[in-house]
Parts: C-alpha cells; structure tokens; sequence
C-alpha cells in the first residue's frame, strides 16, 4: 500500500469516525435522541463542541434591559437587571426529528455542556443572579440559553447638570478567553431591535428613563490575539421631579425671600433678625437636602455650586 493511499484510507475513516458521531442516534419507541447517545455529549462537556476545531463556535448575544435598580454616583456604579440571551451552535447536539419520534426540541442542563465564557467587561461585582441551569436544543444543534442577569458595572457617571442629567454606560459583552480563532460573538438581534424591546419590558427603572441602547460590534486587538467585542451605550436619563419639588422650589423660594428682604428699613432690627433666621432656614435647608445630591470626586452638579452661591450671599448682605 502506497503511503497516498494510506492517507486517503485514513481519511475514509475519520469522515466516518466523524460522521457517526456528529449525529445522535434514536431508537424504535423512544422519544427523542437516546439518552446513551446524550451521555456520550455530556462526557465531552469539557471540549468545545465543533467537528472540526478549526471552525469557530458562533455565538450570538441579545439582551433585554428589564429594569435600572440604581446609579451609585459615589462609587460610579450602575446597578441593572438585564435578561439575556445566548444562542451557540453545538455540532454534536443534532438529529433527524423524523427519526426521532417528531422532537425538534429538548431543553438539556447547561452544567453538562460546553457553554461560552461570555462576560461583560465593566461588571465589577458577584453575580448574585437567580440560576437558569437549563437550555434548549434545537434538533440542528442551536442552542438557546435565557438567563437573568443582575449586573453591577463601572459607569464613568457625570453629574454636572444634576438633576437634568443623563448618564450614558457601556456594555461590553466578549469571550473571555476564547480568541476569534475559537469563539465567534456577535448580536443575534439588531441594536434597534434590542432598544425597542427593553423601552417596551422597562418595569422597573424608578427615577430613570431608557433613552436609548445603540451597540457596536467590534475586534480589540491585544497582542497578537484579537477577540470579538460587542459594545453597547445605554442611555439613560433622570426624572428630575422628585429633585424639582424637594430641592429646587424650596431654594428658590428662600432665595427669593432673601432678596425680597432688602425692601425692608436698612437699620431696622427686624431686617437682622429676618435675615438671621433665614441663614438658620437655609443651614436646616442644606443639612436636610445634603444625601439628595450626588457627589463624586471628580464633580459636583452645578446646583451645589448655585446653592452654595446663595447661601454665600445672604451671609454677605446680613448687617
Ligand atoms: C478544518 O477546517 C479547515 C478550515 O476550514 C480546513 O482547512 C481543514 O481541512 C478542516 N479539517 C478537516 C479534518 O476537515
Ligand atoms: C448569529 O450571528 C451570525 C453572524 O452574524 C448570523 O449569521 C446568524 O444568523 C446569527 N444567528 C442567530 C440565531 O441570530
């Protein structure tokens, strides 16, 4: 036997080898796939679940932003509860429906399958999230896991024009490990199409309102080994009523007492006093309203500064 033909015998039989078992096998009676050819997927949990290692596994992302549970300008923080989806292609999960009494669909637990090291970035804390251990696997082998996820991300948060501020986050979702050679990552939904779901599912977002969640895929090269990244901006922007009512027309309505005070006699006892006991207001004021306004280290919102400023000047004009 010449060593071409060898080659091309060898050859033979690894197609076949791969053949076999890239496909679950069904039996009479049995509805869907064997549960001996299913435990022989399970034992390769460890290894990434493509026939040729050569091809990349592809992974899609989409997310839906259900709630925004809290902004921490102090620590930049930005606390949501997002409901994501993977969707990955496992070769060795597939059968003939026909075959198989029907089933097109089987959910299976995740623990006992190779599932993508996707992260975020900017998450910065536990993942206290309740657990989602199952997925669904269609009959072609595309798998659909739904979780829950609470993410706590670094958020560079400014406030500057608190509380008419709007703060604007970055997602990035990528394979940790996985380089584009193995795991591919892209979005399974257009961004549109994930700004309008989440302004649609947004129960709980207290004082903030989605404005919008643009994304962009893209590569980040470190290296000579690149990944696949897909960014996200979440948008979102403050109702400043609360602020409006609390903070902001009080001020205003001692500040205008203030200056509504000069009317009186310039020598007067009374005006002292008056004035005296509107400083007094103003420090109360001040002490009372101090946990309402955000302040980080590298900014204080504008209205500190006003505020602060008028106190300024009633102590000026106090005889
Ligand atoms: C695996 O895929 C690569 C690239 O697609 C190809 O060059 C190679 O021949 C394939 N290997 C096998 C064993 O099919
Ligand atoms: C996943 O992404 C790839 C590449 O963008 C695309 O071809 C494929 O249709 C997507 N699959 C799903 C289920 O969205």
């Amino acid at each position: 036997m010449s060593p071409s033909q060898r080659s091309i015998i060898s050859g033979l039989l690894l197609m076949s080898v791969s053949l076999c078992c890239s496909k679950l096998s069904c039996k009479e009676g049995h509805s869907g796939p064997t549960h001996e050819s299913m435990q022989a997927v399970f034992d390769r949990e460890a290894f990434r679940p493509a026939v040729n290692l050569s091809n990349p596994t592809i992974t899609n992302i989409s997310f839906t932003l259900y709630a925004v549970l809290g902004v921490n300008e102090k620590t930049q923080i930005l606390t949501t509860f997002l409901w994501l989806r993977l969707y990955w292609q496992h070769e060795f999960l597939v059968w003939d429906p026909d075959e198989c009494d029907g089933v097109i669909k089987i959910s299976l637990p995740v623990k006992k399958l190779w599932s993508p090291d996707i992260i975020v970035y900017e998450f910065v804390d536990d993942d206290v999230s309740q657990a989602c251990p199952y997925v669904y696997v269609n009959h072609t082998g595309h798998i659909r896991w739904d979780r829950m996820l609470r993410l706590v991300s670094a958020c560079n948060l400014k406030i500057f024009s608190f509380p008419f501020d709007m703060q604007n986050c970055t997602f990035t979702f990528g394979s940790y490990m996985h380089t584009i050679m193995d795991v591919r990552v892209s979005p399974a939904l257009t961004f549109q199409e994930m700004s309008r779901n989440s302004k649609r599912y947004l129960e709980a977002s207290g004082e903030w309102e989605l404005v919008d969640i643009l994304g962009e895929t893209s590569i980040l090269k470190f290296g000579v080994d690149e990944w696949d990244i897909i960014t996200f901006w979440v948008v979102i922007k403050r109702r400043p009523v609360l602020y409006v009512v609390n903070l902001l027309i009080p001020s205003s309505f001692l500040m205008l007492i203030d200056i509504l005070s000069f009317y009186l006699p310039p020598h007067s006892v009374d005006r002292a006093s008056f004035k005296m006991t509107l400083i007094l207001g103003y420090t109360v004021f001040l002490l009372i309203m101090n946990d309402l306004l955000p302040s980080t280290a590298n900014g204080t919102p504008i209205i500190a500064f006003w505020r602060r400023s008028s106190l300024r000047m009633s102590f000026t004009t106090t005889p």
